[in-house]
């Protein structure tokens, strides 16, 4: 057998043409099936698409070895066999791919067609359509008297599936069309999943991955998705999928309305079928000629990123039924129409290390350091690989050949791995249980997909985060200690942790840019304001993870002293009212790492103190144990002062509306919450209620 290097060219010289068109075949074949039978690709599309333009060339230059089984002379793959087949009454043709990815690329189109329609210089510009060649898979669905009967995929494009199930939960999709619709009518398109949905339906399986569901996996790109979706066979699972669609051309048509209203253009037909409830790209466009068709291919090019979903390139028609007819096929193929492709979105490259990176909120990522690669039309040197479980699922090691994929402002993440190309003594990756930017323990709570470092607060990843949450209003509160600001002082590491803010003086300050002398001044009185401050606002202020005001207070309240806090067993944490598990366990670990103690000693030295109490009893405040909800404008107090005398009086204030919802507070202009509260039966009452009740409670 020929050994063939991922082109298609001979690594050995004596190997003839045929056994290398055999090779190519064979190779194409299960590339073809993992992607379109499996939903499993192994291989970049524009990998495959090289694979495939070597075997062309070479039955090209060979035609007599060119046999019907070459994968060169069908359109796509063959139908799985769970589902009925359907022959299609108009086979669902592919188009030619316009080779040359430059503008030259459509004025050879535009050359070809007036060639064919005779036309010369001195004849006028033919007219197209520019449309937008969306990543997904065809599908033909069937209208009879006006009723969606059938959904088809493409298949071989003479016969396809049937999943009108699965098509049919695509709210994109007209069930129905107007009376003037001809009795057969045949709507073709594409089916596709939104950038935004893909992005969530992988969060999600890497949520259900990582609370250890089996046999769950993330999906390679949104096409993949949207094809596994589609060919899903319990048509519940595909509603979850949310996958969308786009409508470009028809298919049957019986009666075929003669002359009629809607189709003498390819472009009236696409209105029509926007008229009748389907979607079609705003994009879409008419265009005169050839440098029409340039500034739309550059412009879509540039919109690309920005689109909210993939396409692959862009799609010229000729705009006239008429001329189209008269232009016809070649093989499967209309010569009245071409695919004018982007740089591709997925591409091979060499995983040169991997990093871990600390983030604003101290979660680790793991990183692919990559042998830059041009993808998606940038160059790319990262790409992220989640989390551990992500790393570990991929099996992403050093030196590494990877599919690395960027499509718009996606980060880029790594697909998967070739493994028949990995090295020898590649070495398996594991997470490092320490941050490597503060050396604090990196930690994963039970059913979470990452890993944190614990450092808080000594971090210098999470300081800026950490510096503006202290300084928040509800917190410790530094007035004028906004975003800008804390960016210059960590940047010119004039703070590196907390107690440092406390230990700026004037000279510090003013070697900042853009700080003015009154803002310094303003900033020092606002800082020795803030050291008078409460336990509660200390304990909310160190940001500790999952202690959020409530807990900050419900914790306050409890203990009284914050010594008695930092020294609670994760026991004793749990009998305050409000802390469970999780953030008993997050207030252990915090409290158990030197930096943070350190940290919280240098506080108190440099003088920000509260006034500390005993252990209040919280089954002594009158409304302990109640749930409030406040929402819309109330006519006296605000949302704040409501919030901190509901929660004085001993209740919870929640941010929705649920069953367990003792009362909602509502003032002017209250919407969804008050709404929900109706429904649910909660007790609605006004400030002026609030008040009595807050007075007949409260001592
Ligand atoms: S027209 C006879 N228009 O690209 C022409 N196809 O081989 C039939 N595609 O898998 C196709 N966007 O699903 C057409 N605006 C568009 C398209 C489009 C994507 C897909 C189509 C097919 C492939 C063409």
């Amino acid at each position: 057998m020929a050994t063939l290097d991922l082109f298609g060219r001979s690594t050995s010289p004596l190997t003839s043409v045929a056994d290398r068109i055999a090779a190519l075949r064979t190779e194409l074949q299960t590339h073809a099936h993992r992607y379109y039978v499996l939903d499993e690709p192994t291989l970049p599309d524009s990998e495959y698409d090289k694979l495939f333009k070597a075997l062309q060339d070479l039955e090209g230059a060979h035609p007599e070895l060119l046999t019907a089984d070459s994968p060169t002379q069908r359109v796509g793959g063959k139908p799985l066999d769970q589902f009925a087949s359907v022959r299609h009454k108009v086979p669902m043709l592919s188009i030619r791919t316009e080779t040359d990815t430059e503008a030259t690329g459509v004025q050879n189109f535009d050359t070809r067609v007036r060639k064919e329609l005779g036309l010369t210089d001195t004849d006028s510009v033919v007219e197209y359509v520019g449309e937008l060649k969306f990543d997904g898979l065809a599908m033909s669905l069937r209208y009879e008297h006006g009723v969606l009967v059938q959904a088809a995929t493409r298949g071989d494009g003479e016969v396809g599936e049937d999943v009108t199930q699965n098509i049919r939960t695509i709210r994109q999709i007209p069930l129905r069309l107007p009376a003037d619709a001809p009795d057969v009518m045949e709507v073709r398109g594409e089916v596709y999943i939104r950038r935004a949905d893909f992005e969530a339906l992988n969060e999600k399986q890497r949520e259900k991955i990582a609370q250890g569901a089996k046999g769950e996996k993330t999906f390679v790109n949104p096409r993949n998705a949207a094809a596994g979706g589609v060919r899903q066979l319990d048509p519940a699972i595909a509603a979850q999928r949310r996958l969308s669609f786009f409508a470009y051309g028809v298919g049957d048509m019986t009666p075929v309305p003669q002359g009629g209203p809607f189709f003498d253009t390819h472009f009236q037909l696409l209105m029509t079928l926007k008229s009748w409830g389907f979607p079609v790209a705003a994009q879409t466009q008419i265009a005169q000629g050839a440098a029409e068709l340039i500034a739309f291919h550059k412009n879509i090019g540039e919109q690309r990123d920005r689109l909210p979903y993939d396409i692959d390139g862009v799609v010229y028609k000729v705009n006239s039924l008429t001329l189209q007819k008269k232009l016809g096929f070649v093989t499967r193929e209309p010569r009245w129409a071409v695919a004018h492709k982007y740089p591709a979105q997925e591409q091979l490259t060499i995983v040169l290390g991997i990093e871990v990176q600390v983030g604003r909120t101290g979660k680790l990522t793991p990183v692919a350091k990559l042998a830059p690669v041009f993808v998606g039309g940038v160059t790319v040197t990262n790409a992220t690989l989640h989390n551990e479980d992500e790393a570990r699922r991929k099996d992403v090691r050093v030196g590494d050949t990877v599919i690395v994929r960027r499509a718009g402002d996606v980060i880029p993440e790594v697909v998967s791995v070739l493994l028949d190309k990995r090295l020898p003594d590649a070495q398996l990756f594991s997470m490092p249980r320490v941050c490597p930017v503060c050396g604090s323990a990196a930690v994963r709570e039970e059913g979470e997909a990452d890993y944190r470092c614990t450092g808080g607060l000594f971090c210098a990843a999470q300081r800026k985060e950490a510096i503006l949450h202290f300084a928040h209003r509800r917190a410790v509160e530094v007035d004028g200690l906004g975003d800008k600001l804390v960016e210059q002082l960590v940047d010119a590491n004039v703070v590196r942790v907390l107690p440092d803010l406390y230990k700026l003086g004037l000279t510090a300050l003013a070697s900042l840019d853009r700080i003015a002398e009154k803002s310094a001044n303003n900033l020092l009185e606002a800082l020795e304001k803030s050291k008078q401050t409460t336990l509660p606002r200390f304990l909310f202020g160190l940001g500790i993870r999952h202690v959020g005001e409530a807990t900050a207070k419900a914790l306050a309240r409890h203990f009284g002293k914050l010594d008695s806090v930092m020294a609670a067993t994760v026991e004793q944490l749990l009998e305050v009212d409000d802390v469970g598990p999780i953030v008993a366990q997050s207030l252990r670990t915090f409290f158990d790492q030197p930096h943070n103690r350190e940290v919280v000693e240098q506080l108190r030295a440099c003088g920000v103190n509260w006034e500390e109490g005993e252990r209040i009893a919280v089954a002594a405040k009158p409304l302990a144990g109640k749930t409030f909800v406040i929402t819309g404008t109330l006519p006296t107090l605000s949302r704040d002062e409501a919030k901190d005398r509901v929660e004085a009086a001993g209740a919870k204030v929640a941010g929705s509306v649920s069953k367990k919802t003792d009362y909602v507070v509502a003032g002017a202009e209250a919407g969804s919450k008050l709404a929900r509260a109706e429904t649910l039966g909660v007790t609605v009452i006004d400030e002026a209620a609030l008040l009595v009740l807050l007075a007949s409670t409260v001592q």
